[in-house]
C-alpha cells in the first residue's frame, strides 16, 4: 500500500448521488420521520424513509433510539454486550466482575491482541440448535431447495440436531475433538450446515472450502490447516451442469500428499447429481457417509468451549501472498452474529429469512448458518443457481417459501434486471418485508430497482458492510431506525467505531464530511483474532499500515449526516460478483504457465460482476501470442484458483510491463489502460521505459 492513486473503484464515484444538504435524513426532533402513504422518497436527495408499518414492529424504532443504543454500546460495552450475551446460554457465565473486553490495537504498545468475555464457557452449537430442538422440535429450521424444482427438503429442529449428533458422534470415533481441524468441501446440501455445528459441537475447527474452488486452491488450505478429516460429497449440479465435487476433493489430497499432509479420512455424501459408484473409491480413506454416520446414535454430549476457544478458519484473499486463514472464536463470534442478525435482519419469530450466499464465504457462515440459527430463525438453504431452470428462480423460492426476508449481492440484482420486471411481477412476493445487500457497494439504480421492483417500495434495504475479518456487518441501516440513501451503507453497528485516515498522514480526520481510508478504532465482539498459524501477517496485513488502528483495505467517504458511503478497496484486491480476489494470486497463477514470463492483474468496472479481471501478460521470449494461448491462460488461472477468478481480458504486452527505475509494476497506468481511459494515463517520465506504454495500447484487442 502506499500509491496514492488507492484504486478505489471509479465505478463507487460514478454511481454517487448527489446530496441535497437541505433535506436532512431526520426530522428536527431526531426521530426517524415516518410517513403514513407507505414511503416518502425524494429523487432529490435519494432519501428513503421506512414505512410506518415496518417501523412500528421494528426493534430500534427510531434515530434517537439507536443513538441511545449506539453510544450505551461504545461508553458502557459490558452494560451493553451483557444484555445480549445474556439472551444466549452459557455453561459458565463469563466473568461480570472483569472488563468484558481487553485488546491491544496498536502494535508500538506490544503484540495485537483481542478476547471478550473472559471466563465464559458456551457452545456455538448448543445454541443454535439445541436450545430450538428441546423448546420447539417439530419447528421448522432448514428449508432445503436443490437445484431441480421438485427437490426441497424441510429440516425440523430435532432432525437438525439428531443430524448433526450423528456426524459428531462419527467425528469423534475417528479420533476429531477439541483443537482439531475438519476441512469441509460440500455444495449447499443440509449436510454442508450439519457438518459446521458438528464441528462446532465438538469443538473441533472448521474450514470451510467453497466448492467451486479448484483443487489447487483446495490443497494449499489442506497444506495450511492439516485436516484429519474432510467432509464432501460425490457432485452437485449448478443449473443444468454437473460438478464432480469428488474428483477435485481426491486430486487436492492427492496434490497435498505430496506436500507431506496426509488427511486420514474423506467422508462422501453420496449426492443424487452423481451416483456414488461412479466415483473413484479408496477404501482405506473414502467412507459414505450413509454408512459411517447416519448410523450413529442421534445424541451427542457438548464440548463447553472457551470464550477464545478457536471456532473456525476461513480462508480469504489479501493483496499480497497467499490467502488467509482467518481466525474466529466462540464467544465474540456468537454474540456478534446473533446480535447483527436480530437487530439488522430485525428479526421476528414468524420471519423465513433467505441468504442466498454460499456457506463457502463468510456471509454464508454468518448470515446463513450461525447467525439465524443462533435467533432461532426459519432459514432457506438453496443449492442451484439463480437463473436454472428460468430467470425468475429467485423470486420462485420466495413465493414458495413465503420469505420474508432476503440478502443477497447487488451482483445478482443486477444480473437479474436484465429479464424485466414481468419475471419479478409474475411471482407473488407479498410476503417480503426486508431486504439486504452485501458484498460490494450497490448503484443506486440497482438499488432503485431492488427497492420498487422486487420489495415494491415497502421493505427497507439494509446495504451491510462489513468483511470476513470483520465476522459480522459492521456499517448498516437499522432498517426500522433512521432512512436509508441508496448506495451508503449508512452508520455503524453498535459497538463499531469507524473513522476516516488520510493516507498520506496517517492521521484521524475531523469529524464532519470528509474522505479517506476506513479504519476502525478498538474491538468489536466478532472481530478475527488472529491468521492462524501467523500472528505476525495478522499484525502486518491490518495494524501496521495505520498504527493504532483496524485497517479495512477500503475507502469511504462520510457524508454530512455522518453517513459513510464505501468506495472501494484500496488494496490490490479485486471484488468480482462479491467475490474477493487477490491480485497477487491470479498473477502467479498465470506465470504457472510455462510459456508466461510476467503477469499484472488489475480490476476493472463491469456492469454486472461490479469488477472483472484485466490480465496483462508478458510471454517467454519467442512465444507467439495466439488465441489459443489466451485460453490456455485463461485455463490455467481457473485450475489454479477457481473458475470465478478467471480473467475477462488478457492483454500482451509485448515489450513488458510498465515498471518504475526500482521495477515496481506501475498499476495505476495498468488500471487506466484497463478502464480505457487512456487519456487519464498521466505523468509517464518515471517509468523506466515509457515507450512501453504505447506499445500495449497498440497491441489492444490482440
Ligand atoms: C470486502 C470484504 C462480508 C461480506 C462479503 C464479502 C466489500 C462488502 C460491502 C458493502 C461496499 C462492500 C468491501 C470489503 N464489501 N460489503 N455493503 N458495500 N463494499 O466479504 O470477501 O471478506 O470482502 O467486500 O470491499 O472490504 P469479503
Amino acid at each position: 500500500f502506499g500509491n496514492n492513486d488507492h484504486g478505489i473503484a471509479g465505478r463507487a464515484r460514478k454511481y454517487r448521488v448527489t446530496l441535497d444538504p437541505r433535506m436532512d435524513s431526520t426530522s428536527p426532533t431526531g426521530e426517524a420521520s415516518v410517513h403514513d402513504d407507505a414511503m416518502k422518497e425524494s429523487a432529490l436527495n435519494a432519501t428513503v424513509y421506512p414505512p410506518a408499518s415496518f417501523v412500528n414492529n421494528a426493534h430500534v424504532s427510531s434515530l434517537k433510539q439507536y443513538n441511545d443504543m449506539y453510544r450505551e454500546s461504545v461508553d458502557r460495552p459490558a452494560k451493553f454486550w451483557g444484555k445480549i450475551a445474556d439472551e444466549l446460554y452459557w455453561h459458565t457465565p463469563y466473568d461480570k466482575s472483569k472488563p468484558v473486553h481487553s485488546f491491544n490495537f496498536d502494535v508500538r504498545k506490544g503484540p495485537i491482541s483481542i478476547s471478550w468475555f473472559p471466563g465464559g464457557k458456551t457452545n456455538l452449537c448448543y445454541n443454535a440448535v439445541d436450545r430450538h430442538a428441546a423448546s420447539d422440535p417439530k419447528g421448522t429450521a432448514l428449508l432445503w431447495e436443490g437445484n431441480e424444482t421438485n427437490q426441497d427438503e424441510v429440516v425440523t429442529w430435532a432432525q437438525l440436531k439428531e443430524r448433526v449428533c450423528q456426524l459428531a458422534n462419527y467425528l469423534r470415533s475417528v479420533g476429531v475433538g477439541k483443537g482439531d481441524n475438519v476441512t469441509i468441501y460440500l455444495p449447499m446440501v443440509p449436510h454442508l450446515v450439519i457438518s459446521m455445528l458438528a464441528c462446532a459441537r465438538i469443538g473441533a475447527v472448521h474450514s470451510v472450502v467453497f466448492a467451486g474452488f479448484s483443487a489447487d486452491a483446495l490443497a494449499s488450505r489442506l497444506v495450511d490447516s492439516k485436516p484429519k478429516v474432510v467432509l464432501t460429497s460425490t457432485g452437485t449440479m449448478r443449473g443444468a451442469k454437473p460438478i464432480p465435487i469428488k474428483k477435485v476433493v481426491d486430486a487436492g489430497i492427492k496434490l497435498s500428499k505430496d506436500k507431506g499432509v496426509h488427511v486420514e479420512r474423506v467422508v462422501v455424501y453420496d449426492h443424487p447429481a452423481l451416483p456414488l459408484a461412479q466415483c473413484n473409491w479408496d477404501e482405506s480413506i473414502d467412507a459414505n457417509w450413509s454408512d459411517v454416520v447416519d448410523t450413529q446414535p442421534k445424541d451427542s454430549p457438548v464440548e463447553w468451549m472457551d470464550s477464545e476457544d478457536p471456532l473456525f478458519r476461513l480462508y480469504t484473499s489479501g493483496s499480497t501472498g497467499t490467502p488467509k486463514g482467518v481466525l474466529h472464536t466462540t464467544g465474540g463470534y456468537m454474540v456478534g452474529t446473533y446480535a447483527t442478525f436480530k437487530y439488522v435482519f430485525d428479526h421476528k419469530p414468524d420471519d423465513v429469512f433467505w441468504c442466498t450466499a454460499d456457506a463457502g464465504w463468510i456471509t454464508g457462515h454468518s448470515y446463513l448458518a450461525y447467525g439465524p440459527l443462533i435467533a432461532k430463525a426459519k432459514c432457506v438453504v438453496f443449492e442451484g443457481v439463480p437463473t436454472y431452470p428460468d430467470a425468475g428462480r429467485c423470486w420462485d423460492i420466495v413465493d414458495k417459501y413465503g420469505v420474508t426476508v432476503f440478502y443477497t449481492a447487488p451482483t445478482l440484482i443486477r444480473s437479474l434486471i436484465r429479464f424485466g420486471d414481468d419475471v419479478v411481477n409474475s411471482r407473488d412476493l407479498s410476503t417480503l418485508r426486508l431486504l439486504g445487500s452485501v458484498g460490494e457497494p450497490i448503484n443506486p439504480e440497482a438499488w432503485k430497482w431492488y427497492h420498487e421492483v422486487v420489495g415494491k417500495r415497502k421493505c427497507p434495504i439494509v446495504d451491510t458492510w462489513w468483511q470476513t475479518e470483520t465476522g459480522a456487518h459492521m456499517i448498516t441501516p437499522l432498517p426500522g431506525a433512521f432512512a436509508q440513501k441508496p448506495g451508503s451503507a449508512s452508520r455503524p453497528f453498535f459497538g463499531v467505531v469507524p473513522t476516516l485516515v488520510d493516507s498520506q498522514t496517517g492521521k484521524e480526520l475531523p469529524p464532519g464530511p470528509g474522505e479517506g481510508v476506513l479504519c476502525i478504532k478498538g474491538a468489536w465482539p466478532s472481530m478475527m483474532r488472529t491468521v492462524a498459524g501467523n500472528h505476525q501477517r495478522f499484525e502486518e496485513t491490518y495494524f501496521s499500515t495505520y498504527p493504532g488502528f483496524y485497517f479495512t483495505g477500503d475507502g469511504a467517504r462520510r457524508d454530512e449526516d455522518g453517513y459513510f458511503w464505501i468506495t472501494g478497496r484500496v488494496d490490490d484486491v479485486i471484488n468480482v460478483s462479491g467475490h474477493r480476489i487477490g491480485t497477487a494470486e491470479v498473477e502467479s497463477a498465470l506465470v504457472e504457465h510455462d510459456k508466461c514470463a510476467e503477469a499484472a492483474v488489475v480490476g476493472y468496472e463491469h456492469d454486472i460482476k461490479g469488477q472483472a479481471i484485466y490480465a496483462f501478460v508478458v510471454m517467454k521470449e519467442g512465444v507467439e501470442f495466439t488465441a489459443e494461448m489466451k485460453k490456455e491462460l485463461v485455463m490455467t488461472v481457473r485450475s489454479i484458483v477457481g473458475a470465478f477468478a478467471a480473467p475477462d481480458t488478457i492483454h500482451w504486452c509485448p515489450t513488458g510491463l510498465p515498471k518504475t527505475r526500482s521495477g515496481k509494476i506501475m498499476r495505476r497506468i495498468l488500471r487506466k489502460i484497463a478502464a480505457h481511459e487512456e487519456d487519464g494515463i498521466g505523468d509517464t517520465s518515471t517509468l523506466a521505459d515509457p515507450a512501453v506504454v504505447n506499445t500495449i495500447l497498440e497491441w489492444r484487442g490482440n
